[in-house]
């Protein structure tokens, strides 16, 4: 079905089972180790071998000898293909580089070999035996050299009004240049896959992958094969976060290493491969520039920046967008260079473009509230807007971001914050609050479901993943309430090519989609229910379908027969005529050591606007799994570039600092709670994404606060602060 508003439409205006608080349905499965992730898949196929890659050790070049002989006879060893062995494989349309085959490096530890072995152990020793000499090309690999090489001559991205006079004519102005560091997504669980191609024919792929279908796309186009051949599986994933929206080199060894050695063959990526095989979310560089008249009033926002990709592909890290939109201002413009460095192939991570563009332009607006002296709560409210403004004839579906930093305010006590920087203490630890606000884009992408009703319990089936977001629970929860029964008495089966294509698992657009994508499918049912009975007024209820004065506990329903049918949900341009977005506002109080510059961040608050609120259990997580990664973000998060040699030197997670439990502190979570009539039947937004925007600029703003010393090189680290530090 297509999806036009939802005027016309007021199912979900009264809900008993969606909206609910409901715990996730696959929680007991996880808990006790029985949801079995892509390693796990011991009983999927018989005789399944270990494979391990080996990756190049030099960033740009070509290979000229690989001497794997010795490696050969190793113990255990079934088979070894070198990328010098295999024809260059075909690069997917989702792909930059070459996952393998030829002698061409593009970045370091790009796979260059897999060895099959009957353990781990063995498959490890013998790839260590194997080895490479190299012809080294010289590559850039400095974003900072890429940057100040920048071409400033081409047009902006979008300009309305005149900056230039605007600035010339300015009370007040900031100019000022932000950076953040590379971040790895450091999923808990690595990138594997169980590949069984013995027979050279038939692919069937046990993965951790996020979009099966794109998967599946990406799978045919690298081996040149009909994607019928081919079948993905991916149940449950413990993490992805971005890295897993696309084809990696797991499964494509695993694929090479099943077909050489005639056997089904299990690969994970180890750790250190993780970071600089697979994809990165790049560094920025920001140049934001605002002016504003005394009142507080922007009358121009400026914002360059620049984040870096391979040569060969377009950047998705591009943090000016929400600037276009997200305060008023009527000279606006903004700028995106994507720099090409030779890099391992950066891509999209938690919220691409808005996540690092708020950790600039959050602070900005921090310092800018502060050269007029006025509240940064109140500076945000006064520069609100409810429509986009660049285009002011198109309103916001729904947007209350002025009452999430009113709510939030109030419920964090922020009126009692010391305004005065570096001058409340708790013992040796400077006291500081900061705000942010959030904004993340809300898209929607055709997701189908097909459903399946027999005595009384209902199946669905779609190839959407759950990425630990709670899919299947909401999932569950919206075909409950779609067919009048409790959420235990539906079975939800996810991520399987054999089911129909949903939005999968990105950009936030999941649980907006993919719900409706079962509604979708559930109105199919009920309209076949309603052939059969032969009525067209049904209502279902309480495990009954009700027509006129007669019910049928659907139990009984055809005499046990299964009823069956399945739609999509189109989304067509339902997103033209209105922006659709989500809010939220950060609140943070930290402490810095005043010997050390230790950062303790003591307390945060979320106030989030996403629409309705399908669960308010998952939704929560989502947005504390999204404020903990902002954390780690704001304070310890950086992939170091060796920019002679071009690959991330801190390649494992005892370099790649990200927070663990005992950095995390008191995190509440507040939901507006409203209905986006614009969105999808169900009128709610995604807000996995939401949780990382903004709260790393609000990080930075709370050490400013408490210190008085102004940080825009993020992470901030203690040596940054340290020589700064009011005198004890
Ligand atoms: Mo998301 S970065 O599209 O998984």
């Amino acid at each position: 079905m297509k999806f036009e508003n939802t005027a016309t439409d007021t199912f979900f205006d009264t809900t008993a089972v969606l909206g609910k608080a409901h715990t996730r349905i696959d929680g007991p499965l996880k808990v006790s180790g029985q949801a079995p992730y892509a390693y796990e898949r011991h009983d999927v196929v018989g005789g399944q071998l270990v494979g391990y890659p080996l990756g190049a050790t030099i960033a740009r070049g070509r290979i000229v000898s690989i001497d794997a002989e010795a490696a050969r006879a190793a113990p255990g060893v079934t088979a070894i293909v070198t990328t010098l062995e295999i024809d260059p494989l075909g690069i997917s349309s989702f792909n930059d580089v070459r996952l393998f085959g030829g002698d061409a490096i593009q970045h370091y530890h790009q796979a260059i070999a897999v060895v099959v072995a009957d353990t781990l152990e063995h498959a490890r020793h013998a790839a260590n035996m194997i080895e490479v000499t190299y012809e080294e090309e010289s590559g850039l690999f400095d974003m900072e050299e890429a940057w100040k090489g920048r071409d400033t001559s081409g047009d902006p991205d979008s300009e309305t009004g005149n900056v230039d006079a605007g600035f010339a004519d300015a009370s007040v102005t900031l100019d000022a240049t932000y950076r953040t560091p590379v971040q790895s997504h450091a999923m808990m669980e690595p990138h594997a896959s169980v590949v069984d191609w013995s027979d050279g024919e038939r692919m069937t792929v046990w993965t951790s992958n996020q979009m099966i279908a794109w998967n599946r796309k990406s799978l045919a186009q690298t081996f040149d094969i009909d994607p019928e051949k081919i079948r993905v599986e991916s149940p449950y994933v413990g993490g992805g976060f971005g890295a897993k929206l696309f084809l990696r080199s797991d499964a494509v060894l695993a694929a090479i290493g099943s077909r050489a050695a005639g056997r089904p063959v299990k690969l994970a990526l180890p750790r250190p491969f993780v970071f600089n095989n697979t994809t990165h979310r790049p560094a920025t560089i920001q140049r934001i520039r605002l002016a504003a008249e005394r009142d507080g009033r922007l009358t121009c926002i400026e914002h360059e920046g620049a984040s870096h990709r391979t040569p060969h592909g377009s950047s998705e890290e591009n943090p000016v967008s929400q600037t276009e939109v997200f305060y008023a201002a009527a000279n606006r413009r903004v700028k995106h260079h994507e720099l090409k460095l030779h890099l391992p192939e950066s891509s999209s991570m938690r919220a691409p473009g808005e996540a690092s563009g708020l950790m600039a332009l959050e602070i900005a607006m921090d310092e800018m509230a502060d050269k007029l002296g006025m509240d940064p709560v109140e500076f945000r409210i006064l520069n609100d807007t409810q429509v986009d403004p660049q285009n002011p004839d198109i309103p916001f579906s729904d947007r209350h971001f002025v009452d999430c930093l009113r709510v939030g305010a109030e419920t964090f006590g922020w009126c009692a914050r010391n305004r005065s920087p570096g001058s409340t203490r708790d013992g040796m630890w400077l006291i500081g609050h900061g705000v942010a606000g959030a904004y993340r884009g809300a898209p929607t992408l055709k997701s189908g479901a097909r459903v399946r009703l027999k005595k009384g319990r209902l199946i669905v089936e779609t190839d959407m993943t759950d990425i630990g977001t709670g899919s299947y629970t909401i999932i569950a929860q919206t075909a409950a309430e779609m067919m009048g029964l409790t959420a235990d008495t539906v079975d939800v089966r996810l991520g399987n090519s054999d089911f129909p294509v949903s939005s999968g698992s990105g950009g936030q657009f999941g649980a907006a989609s993919s719900t409706a994508g079962v509604y979708a499918a559930c109105l199919a049912l009920r309209n076949k229910i309603a052939e059969e009975l032969g009525s067209d007024d049904l209502r279902f209820e309480d495990g009954r379908v009700i027509a006129g004065n007669k019910a049928f506990p659907l139990a009984d329903l055809f005499d046990g027969k299964e009823v069956c049918a399945e739609d999509s949900m189109d989304f067509g341009d339902s997103q033209k005529k209105f922006k659709i977005a989500t809010f939220a506002a950060h609140f943070v109080e930290v402490g810095v050591h005043a010997a050390t510059g230790t950062v303790r961040v003591r307390r945060m608050l979320a106030v989030c606007d996403a629409g309705r609120i399908l669960n308010p259990v998952t939704a929560r997580s989502q947005v504390i799994g999204g404020m903990t990664m902002a954390l780690g973000a704001a304070l310890s998060e950086e992939l170091l570039v060796d920019t002679s040699r071009g690959y991330f030197v801190n390649h494992d997670l005892a370099g790649y600092e990200v927070p663990v439990h005992a950095d995390v502190p008191q995190q509440d979570v507040i939901f507006l709670d409203t209905e986006d009539p614009e969105i999808s039947p169900l009128k709610a937004k995604g807000v996995g994404e939401l949780g990382i925007c903004g709260v790393a600029a609000a990080i930075a703003n709370a050490v400013h606060n408490a210190t008085g010393i102004r940080i825009r090189d993020y992470p901030v680290t203690l040596d940054k602060l340290i020589g700064e530090l009011p005198e004890i």
